[in-house]
């Protein structure tokens, strides 16, 4: 797969780059960041999103406060407000705190996060691959753009094209953001895997149809019984996948688990603008003084899942039991 990767470090400027994801597909622009609190902002702005890319950014963001000479508490603190739902920017942060204080240290530490990140949706990829064929029906965005390596759902789909067993990728737009439209019809194109765009509330008649033979998405974060937060639009999809008896998995990273909540409910859930909802790039599309709610994510009950893709291979239910055994936690 060819692939765009969200950021670099120029490690001689001192600079932290990223390319600017509310201007894809369109443009490719390039943003500096130079201070913990520029990266705060960028991700707040979802200059940069996406669970683990989320993750690195907030650990090159505390990199950043180091180069900057920034208080570290302050630093941390802005990374922490900048999106709640995303496990990985805590997780990402708690790893880079025993390095506070040693720029040399807190940089090997951010570098081993992006390598890890990478190594892992390898792994992915490969496990998830076995079990997709056919018409596969994705939402949101999971590739490169979404974590910095390979990607998780995204990631397996393109090895499952690679290796001849899916034919073709149903892409959800994904509003009000439209990340399938924009970054994942972007990233299949690129990667050179037939794809084709849907709006949401087409994903019903295809599966009734019979023309969706596997669901695949990414995950925000989940809890240790296998209930997990992603981009809104994904409970919608694992109902209907339930229903029509299609195969409904979830590929993430270990490091996605959070393992202090037993059950979804305890999930943060980002509220965000509603004029996300009620704009589309600027452009109005409500009457004046109507209301918008934004949530940014829902929780989908582990009885949905037919699957579980870690790095460490595909778990099945019980789900508790199998996830704690592959975290290590009794
Ligand atoms: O709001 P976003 O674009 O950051 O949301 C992204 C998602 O919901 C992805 O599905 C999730 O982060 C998994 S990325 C591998």
């Amino acid at each position: 797969m060819e692939r765009i990767l969200p950021f670099r470090f120029d490690e001689r400027e001192r600079v932290f780059w990223l390319l600017d994801q509310r201007k894809l597909p369109l443009e490719e622009i390039w943003v500096p960041v130079r201070t913990a609190r520029e990266m705060a902002e960028a991700i707040r702005a979802m200059v940069v999103r996406g669970a683990p890319a989320i993750g690195v950014s907030a650990a090159y963001g505390m990199v950043l406060a180091h180069l900057r000479g920034e208080d570290l508490e302050e630093a941390d603190r802005l990374l922490r407000q900048s999106r709640p739902t995303a496990v990985n920017l805590f997780y990402a942060l708690d790893r880079m705190r025993p390095h506070w204080g040693n720029l040399a240290g807190s940089l090997k530490e951010a570098q081993a996060l992006w390598r890890e990140v990478e190594a892992t949706e390898r792994a992915i990829s490969l496990h998830g691959a076995k079990v997709l064929r056919g018409q596969v029906l994705t939402h949101c965005n999971t590739g490169p753009l979404a974590t910095g390596g390979y990607g998780t759902a995204l990631g397996a789909i393109v090895e499952a094209h690679r290796q001849g067993r899916v034919s073709h990728v149903w892409v959800d737009e994904t509003r009000p953001y439209l990340q399938g439209a924009r970054l994942t019809a972007y990233e299949l194109k690129k990667a050179g895997v037939p794809a084709t765009l849907i709006t949401d509330n087409m994903a019903g008649f295809l599966m009734a149809q019979g023309r969706v033979d596997a669901v695949i998405v990414g995950v925000d974060r989940m809890a240790l019984n296998g209930d997990f937060a992603n981009k809104i639009g994904t409970y919608t999809l694992a109902v209907l996948a339930h229903h029509h008896g299609i195969p409904f998995y979830a590929a993430l990273p270990l490091s996605s688990v959070d393992p202090s909540l037993e059950g979804g409910q305890g999930i943060p859930i980002e509220e965000r603008s509603s004029e996300e909802v009620l704009e589309l790039r600027g452009v109005r599309l409500a009457p004046l003084g109507v209301a918008a709610y934004h949530p940014a994510f829902d929780i989908t009950p582990h009885r949905y899942l037919t699957g579980i893709i870690t790095e460490k291979g595909i778990l099945y239910p019980p789900f508790d039991e199998a996830l704690r055994d592959a975290l290590g936690i009794s």
